[in-house]
């Protein structure tokens, strides 16, 4: 009898032409200039030979959930910081980070009725594009600040100066990362039997308070209600499924964990589960393009007001030549006021081209703006109604919004502006510790998913 090579339907990378190297011929934008190429080869190679943070069997579950998304099945929750620091990898940061997407999952589990797949900005999200190679300050040019896995946030050459040795500090600090959130996940942390243990101080600001508490009641309701029926403790509640993602910008790290593994056919990246190439970054002739589409992880792409119905096309099909569902997640990013313009004739060239994608909304980066001292901001308003239009617009072309992604602390900083508690420009200068872009707090957090949530229940 004939065994089916479960490959035979993808075209081999061999005939394709790729290695996890290949993007190195490639113009490639957004990587340090390492100055000590010896440096670089002893650190990456350093790194090839350390054991993988995620697993191939985890790569592809999280794909086979994608599928679901895709059909309409599932819903999918991105969140974390917009750039982890080396700093902040304590413990009470990692623990609240999950803790709000545990609780934002939970909530818009209510709104959909479908089950939520979590995925973390973290574990990897180190490396950052940026507009500029250089900073000048008072005359003084110095590479600018990539990053901590690239150089430091300092202003003198030693801190900018791009160190290989980075790579390594920033491997062991996802390895870090992920063994405590597995292990908190693993012990029970997720204790969602309790919703009424939110701190929910915030609502008393909100006109929506009782809304909110009836949301909240209702939400202890249901999981009381199931494992009575189910005769048990609900499983999905206390144990549940979390995944990792990064933006894939900094190709030297993303190659060395490049591998093949035992009985399957490809190469996985095995840094993360779900890699995203960004926005500046996406074009069709560059390295990143080349390195993403030679691997078998799912592959998130960012989407803003730039790219042309063609281009994305063409981008998909580079990614994903055989149409695989789950393998492509377009991350959209346009603005409050540029969505409605762009985004439905992207959905249309893809409903035409019958390329299966998941839709995800990233209601933030469209959304920064500079406010008076200097602070780089987002107004709570705005990317709510994002959100909202995204919504409106995929009902509208006949597509499925399938996931939101956003920027967020479990911390109480203040880097965006309104809310239940109406935070003003005045207040970001209190506690703004953002190293890149504004976040969500963690009760604008979760005051968002309770708007999308609500929101859900009426598509
Ligand atoms: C980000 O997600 O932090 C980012 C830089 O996004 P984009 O590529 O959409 O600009
Ligand atoms: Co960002």
């Amino acid at each position: 009898m004939s065994t089916l090579d479960p490959s035979s339907s993808t075209p081999s990378l061999e005939s394709k032409n790729w290695a996890p190297d290949s993007w190195q011929q490639k113009p490639t934008l957004q990587q340090p200039n390492y100055d000590d190429p010896q440096a670089l080869a002893i650190a990456t190679r350093t790194l090839a030979e350390l054991p993988p943070l995620v697993t191939s069997w985890e790569v592809e579950k999280l794909k086979s959930h994608l599928a679901e998304v895709a059909e309409g099945q599932r819903f999918l929750l991105q969140g974390g910081d917009c750039s982890e620091s080396f700093a902040d990898c304590r413990s009470e940061l990692i623990a609240g980070k999950l803790k709000i997407l545990l609780q934002m999952s939970l909530v818009l589990i209510h709104g959909c009725k479908k089950p939520v797949i979590r995925v973390g900005r973290f574990a990897g999200q180190y490396a950052k594009p940026r507009s500029n190679d250089m900073e000048t300050r008072d005359g003084l040019s110095l590479p600018s600040y990539r990053g901590d896995i690239v150089n430091s946030n300092g202003f003198t050459e030693a801190d900018r100066r791009p160190n290989p040795e980075l790579l390594l500090r920033g491997y062991e600090r996802a390895a870090m990362t992920l063994n405590f959130i597995r292990s908190l996940i693993d012990g029970g942390f997720a204790d969602l039997h309790h919703p009424e243990y939110w701190d929910l101080a915030f609502m008393r600001h909100s006109e929506k308070q009782a809304e909110y508490e009836r949301l909240v009641e209702s939400i202890g309701e249901s999981i009381r209600f199931l494992e009575v029926v189910s005769g048990g403790h609900l499983g999905e509640v206390d144990r549940v499924e979390f995944y990792t993602s990064h933006e894939g910008l900094l190709l030297q790290y993303e190659q060395a964990q490049t591998r093949r593994v035992p009985r399957r056919t490809g190469w996985y990246n095995l840094t993360t589960h779900l890699p995203w190439i960004g926005d500046r970054t996406r074009n069709l002739d560059g390295g990143h393009i080349e390195y993403f589409r030679g691997i078998e992880n799912p592959v998130g792409v960012k989407v803003g007001p730039k790219i042309t119905p063609s281009e994305l096309v063409q981008l998909i099909e580079t990614l994903n030549p055989t149409n695989s569902p789950g393998k492509i997640v377009l991350i959209h990013r346009f603005g409050t006021r540029k969505i409605v313009e762009h985004l439905p004739a992207l959905i249309e060239a893809v409903e035409r081209g019958r390329l299966s994608v998941v839709w995800c909304c990233d209601p933030m980066h469209g959304n920064t703006e500079v406010v008076d001292g200097g602070y780089k901001t987002r107004q709570f308003r705005n990317i709510l109604s994002e959100l909202e239009q995204a919504f409106d617009v995929h009902r509208q072309c006949g597509s499925y919004l399938g996931g939101v992604h956003f920027e967020l602390t479990g911390e109480d900083v203040t880097e965006c502006t309104g809310g239940a508690r109406n935070l003003s420009p005045a207040d970001l200068g209190r506690a703004y510790r953002t190293q890149v872009d504004p976040r969500l707090n963690c009760e604008q957090a979760l005051e968002m998913a309770m708007l999308v949530a609500q929101r859900m229940r009426t598509v």
